[in-house]
């Protein structure tokens, strides 16, 4: 299949670039389009040799990436970003294609990518070191930062661009290069920006694209000492795998994880908000991103009131196909989502819950869900057990304040959350109690550029973005000087 009427068709290729040049492979994945489940094509099945082969050409650029000056470096990330801009209309339908979210979601994601490629630009220049206060007379103590080295970035299929940017912004400021091992379903997003890299004048070590099965890839970015760094984004399982593989070399690892985000309405809250905060923060990307909306808590007084407007507001969304006009639901990535989906749902009826609108398999079929709103949830259900990453949303009214900071912290993971309340001193009390990374107060969207990304307990190690981001790509070396009184 031709992919849809791009300006740049160079964009869409079928091939990784590593070692140097663009390079297809005799074994290839195919990839489809998760809208009509037909193939869009196929990327190259690279196997652990091919990864050493591109480890290896990394090592040999890190040297001289991590002597490049900040503000040489700054210039490629800004040339780098301004292209996505230029190009976002074809990466949008890029991505719409392989992954299948709105095509006016694609855009912003595309302007959000490229907005981490411009903020770490900016902060490849900001790297400073420390003059420390001398206990000896004679000695003067400093300590400045050093990139830690080739670094190996795992992202997954719901956000195909902004979470490789997220990653390769802060880590080529800071002077790593980076191989970068895209999802297997949504790789064409990664070869596009790899397309734009070359265009940018990127040297060609400094950012590698290698697809292929993701545990050959993982492990030999764990195995292989010339890689002293790994960020992921995914799941909390598979976080866990790569941590404890991690220490056999006290691999450097960042994780950014899952969530079960609790979504919470006082009584005092502006509903009509907090379901427009609602709908962005649950139903963005069909549901599947890992700071969405799980769990509803809304307080018993309005909680039926809130049902209504919430079910009332999904009912005049579009399901369908990316690209055409008007949609703002997309399919699920696959079927087995769609699956995990449905028997969150069945589960939540058969122990107590009541259906407001959806609950079942679209009639478009595929992998199409009816965007679902249920109320009565009981907190043993399993969509309040998981992550559900899918268009449901299930409410459970609760009575007092402290009930809803139990039930919100009753889980083991902690990455965003959200409350609406007009209250400003509960506020507080709230957003200091609350075990998340991320609070979001009267507002369904948090994520920018400028914020630290990231969450407590299972939810991960480290953060992205903003002024923190590009300490997980850095060490401190620490210098004592003497002789010098
Ligand atoms: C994610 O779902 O992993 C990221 C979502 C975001 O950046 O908003």
């Amino acid at each position: 299949m031709n992919p849809p009427n791009l300006a740049q068709a160079s964009l869409f290729r079928n091939c990784n670039f590593y070692l140097g040049h663009w390079k297809d492979f005799s074994k290839m994945i195919p990839v489809y389009d998760p809208s009509s489940n037909q193939e869009i094509g196929s990327v190259p099945d690279l196997p652990a040799e091919e990864i050493r082969a591109a480890i290896l050409f990394a090592e040999k650029e890190q040297r001289s990436w991590a002597k490049t000056l900040p503000k040489e470096r700054a210039k490629y990330l800004r040339n780098w970003a301004n292209l996505m801009i230029q190009n976002r209309e074809d990466l949008a339908k890029i991505m719409t294609w392989e992954q299948g979210k709105p095509l006016a979601e694609s855009r912003g994601e595309i302007d959000y990518a490229a907005s981490y490629l411009e903020w770490f630009a900016e902060e490849a220049k900001r790297t400073y070191g420390d003059i420390i206060p001398t206990h000896r007379k004679e000695l003067r103590l400093l300590s400045w930062k050093e990139p830690i080295g080739v670094t190996g970035i795992l992202t997954p299929w719901n956000f195909p661009s902004s979470m490789i940017t997220r990653k390769v912004g802060p880590a080529l400021a800071a002077g790593c290069v980076v191989i970068s091992k895209p999802s297997e379903l949504t790789p064409y997003s990664a070869i596009a920006l790899a397309v734009l890299a070359q265009e940018a004048g990127l040297p060609p070590g400094v950012f590698q694209v290698v697809t292929g099965r993701p545990e050959t890839i993982a492990d030999e970015f764990l195995d292989n000492p010339g890689v002293k760094k790994i960020s992921f984004t995914g799941s909390t399982r598979v976080g866990k795998i790569l941590l404890e593989k991690s220490a056999k070399q006290i691999k450097r690892i960042s994780l950014e994880l899952g969530g079960n985000a609790p979504f919470i309405v006082f009584a005092d809250a502006n509903l009509k908000e907090a379901v427009k905060g609602a709908i962005a923060s649950k139903f963005r990307n069909t549901g599947q991103t890992c700071v969405c909306a799980n769990r509803f808590l809304v307080e018993e007084k309005v909680a039926d009131e809130f049902a209504t407007m919430l079910a009332e507001e999904v009912s005049k969304f579009k399901v369908g196909n990316g690209f055409e006009e008007g949609v703002n639901q997309g399919p699920l990535i696959h079927s087995a989502a769609l699956h995990k989906v449905d028997s969150h749902v069945k589960d939540a009826l058969q122990k107590g819950g009541k259906l407001r609108i959806g609950g079942k398999p679209h009639s478009l079929g595929g992998s199409f869900y009816e965007p679902t709103v249920l109320t009565n949830v009981t907190e043993d259900s399993l969509c309040f057990q998981e992550e559900t990453f899918g268009p449901l949303a299930p409410i459970h009214s609760f009575k007092t304040e402290e009930e809803a900071l139990r039930i919100a912290n009753a889980t083991s993971v902690g990455l965003a959350s959200y409350m609406y309340t007009n209250d400003p001193a509960r506020i507080w009390r709230m957003t200091e109690s609350i075990e998340a990374g991320m609070v979001a107060v009267n507002e369904g969207i948090l994520s920018t550029e400028q914020v630290p990304f990231g969450g407590v307990k299972e939810s991960g190690i480290g953060r992205e973005g903003s002024k923190y981001g590009i300490e997980e790509y850095q060490e401190i070396k620490y210098i004592c000087w003497g002789g010098q009184s």
